[in-house]
């Protein structure tokens, strides 16, 4: 852990964008007096807070204790209640009437669509929830998904939620590679899939990436695929089975198992600072808590919204605000299989203007894109229906924020900021729409039950606008359950930093209005197009190379993607630092880690920059990536003329 001091922010940014009169009287919550009563509660009384809000939950067997922390950092919610996750997305809400309510409205890249009722959706997942069973995959057995963006996704992770089979949902962009330690590591018995998907008009051949993972994933029994795309696959006897053939002779209506509130939901793999990415596991009742309180009060959410998540469901934004969330609060989502610029780069307006979406999230990495390629796209449809905006992944720059204010939002909408993290499970800061006047770039405020603070080293909460850790100093319903098959690493990557609190790997500040402004990573993570990504893997990836002796990754700041990743690599003697390898390396990575990994840029060099303890001085290969002379302390470096010749070969 590097300390903040360098990043200490200088931005003031004091414009302010209160709600309008309309968008309050409607909200949620429309006063302040209302949220600070709330909010007090939940901080000072989080038992009864806590045990209050439960109740929004459809529970088999009442829980007898909100809170067991007696053995931290693993916390225990609820317990002693039992419940079932899909029951609380599907089954009360066609029990309570609406099950002709369209659940989903999904549109293929290619344009086929399709209207779910809440009632078909249940349908599908106890058909495939009773396939799955008959199959011999028992409560606790884990399930990958690696799927395009169709309905029989979220199917698959409701169907698992049933049975209480732990999924792990692997994004359909990486490689065969990532999928087998995936895999591996969760020891799956089963992996449901798709021939392929549809981006950017191309197929993505997923079947025949399980293939090459299934080679060297023995613990995977089970083979299910979706004909999406329709061209041929091979079909493995005794192990892979079409989804239709399976799910044939299986009812559409049956009863689901109690499940205990701490039962594991899911497992997603996440970019740590070491080594190899990390299964974050979260829990049942606590996670569909979190992510269905945030969906009602940061996203306003109402039964006649219609909800547009653009995240895939590889990524926890997909998990928790384009299915458990949303579905749990009976709304209907808006779900898109393919890329948003095709076939032209109206896609995404076309598709808020048919639907009438009134509830859009996006990352700002897509909005960025978006500015870049012209207001003209978004002018030619109307977006009127919209009412409300977000942002998740990474901070927003105001220009980004102001322009999807005017363009999209119309001037309109209020916009929320999200900042949370795959491991807090849901949202723990944002404005709350119907009262925060918000200020392009800050996350605002934290939510109900959250203790965010920025401290120091020693935990010390700091004066307004100091650069510092970001904390979170008190356990929450949805924080993650720990690190798949690894408690000494889930202690050591989240609560030895700064003991006894949660440390997120963020540096930030609080502004004298108490609104938190979030700086980036102070770990090895670098936020690439609003995913996270370990520069360790990268360069695990690269060393593997039969030519490459070592290499060091670092971000540089890019202008569309937020991070760009620039590698620094030296060679084994004998080798040609030429085009042609910085071709295949990059191939290399691509191969071992998805496209996403891919670095920019690629630069060869004679040696690292080290300190004498041998450590790569990174901080330094980052202002060499951006272009910056180097203003930090080099006194513990080994060898000046490393550097020296690092910035010669950038001219
Ligand atoms: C960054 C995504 C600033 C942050 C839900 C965090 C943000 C990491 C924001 C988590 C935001 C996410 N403002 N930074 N609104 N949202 N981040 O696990 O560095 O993929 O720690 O979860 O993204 O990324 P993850």
């Amino acid at each position: 852990m590097s300390t903040p001091g360098g990043i200490e922010s200088t931005l003031q940014e004091l414009r302010s964008f209160p709600p309008s009169p309309e968008f309050t009287a409607q909200a949620v919550i429309r006063t302040q007096a209302e949220f600070d009563q709330l909010y007090q509660q939940s901080i000072n009384e989080p038992e009864t807070f806590w045990r209050n809000q439960a109740s929004n939950l459809t529970w088999i067997k009442p829980f007898s204790r909100v809170l067991d922390w007696s053995n931290p950092p693993f916390a225990r919610w609820f317990t002693g209640g039992e419940l079932n996750i899909s029951s609380n997305c599907l089954d009360r809400h066609v029990a309570a009437g609406n099950g002709h309510k369209t659940a989903l409205l999904w549109e293929g890249e290619p344009g086929d669509r399709l209207a779910i009722s809440y009632a078909d959706l249940h349908a599908q997942v106890c058909r495939l929830a009773g396939a799955l069973a008959a199959a011999g995959i028992r409560t606790g057995d884990r399930v990958a998904i690696y799927m395009p963006m169709i309905p029989e996704a979220v199917v698959a992770m409701l169907a698992c939620a049933r049975l209480g089979l732990v999924h792990t949902v692997v994004f359909g962009g990486f490689s065969a590679e990532s999928l087998a330690d995936r895999m591996n590591d969760a020891k799956a018995v089963a992996v449901i899939t798709a021939d392929g998907g549809y981006r950017r008009g191309k197929i993505v051949e997923l079947k025949k990436n399980v293939d090459a993972a299934l080679a060297k994933a023995p613990s995977v029994r089970h083979c299910i695929v979706v004909k999406r795309t329709g061209q041929p696959v091979d079909m493995k006897a005794g192990r892979d089975t079409w989804y239709s053939d399976f799910i044939d002779s299986f009812s559409g209506d049956a009863p689901c198992p109690a499940l205990q509130s701490e039962h594991p939901l899911f497992i997603l793999y996440t970019s740590g600072t070491t080594g190899k990415p990390k299964g974050v596991v979260h829990s049942t009742a606590g996670y569909l808590l979190g992510a269905m309180l945030t969906c009602k009060y940061i996203f306003d959410l109402k039964n006649e919204d219609i909800y547009w998540c653009t995240a895939d469901i590889g990524w926890v934004t997909g998990h928790s605000y384009m299915v458990y969330g949303p579905l749990a609060c009976g709304a209907t989502v808006v779900m898109y299989e393919g890329a948003p610029n095709h076939p032209d780069f109206g896609r995404f307006w076309e598709i808020i203007e048919r639907y009438k979406v009134t509830v859009f999230y996006t990352a700002p990495t897509a909005i960025r894109a978006f500015v870049k390629w012209g207001d003209e796209y978004p002018n030619q449809h109307n977006l009127k229906s919209l009412r409300l905006l977000g942002t998740v992944g990474e901070p927003i720059n105001p220009e980004a924020w102001t322009w999807y204010h005017r363009v999209i939002g119309g001037g309109r909408c209020p916009i929320v900021d999200t900042w949370w993290q795959t491991e807090t499970g849901s949202i723990m800061c944002s404005p709350m729409p119907g009262i925060t006047a918000a200020t392009p770039g800050s996350c605002a405020i934290p939510f109900f039950g959250i203790d965010l603070a920025v401290v120091d080293r020693q935990g010390n909460e700091l004066p307004p606008n100091t650069g510092g850790y970001l904390v979170i100093r008190k356990p929450w319903p949805s924080m993650l359950r720990g690190v798949y098959g690894d408690d000494e690493r889930f202690r050591q990557q989240y609560w030895r930093d700064i003991p006894p609190f949660y440390f997120t790997g963020d540096g930030a500040r609080r502004d004298e209005k108490g609104f938190f402004w979030v700086m980036g990573r102070v770990d090895d993570v670098v936020n690439v197009a609003g995913h996270r990504l370990g520069t360790m893997e990268v360069e695990s990836a690269l060393v593997a190379h039969a030519s490459v002796a070592e290499a060091a990754v670092v971000g540089r700041p890019d202008e569309l993607k937020g991070q760009a990743l620039c590698a620094f690599v030296t060679l084994k003697a004998g080798r040609t630092p030429d085009e042609k390898l910085k071709d295949e390396l990059k191939a290399w990575v691509t191969r071992e880690i998805g496209a996403i990994a891919r670095p920019d840029e690629l630069r060869f060099t004679e040696s690292l920059p080290k300190t004498r303890s041998g450590k790569i001085m990174r901080r330094l290969l980052r202002d060499i990536a951006a272009g910056k002379e180097s203003v930090g302390d080099t006194s513990t470096l080994e060898d000046y003329s490393v550097l020296a010749s690092l910035r010669a070969d950038q001219e």
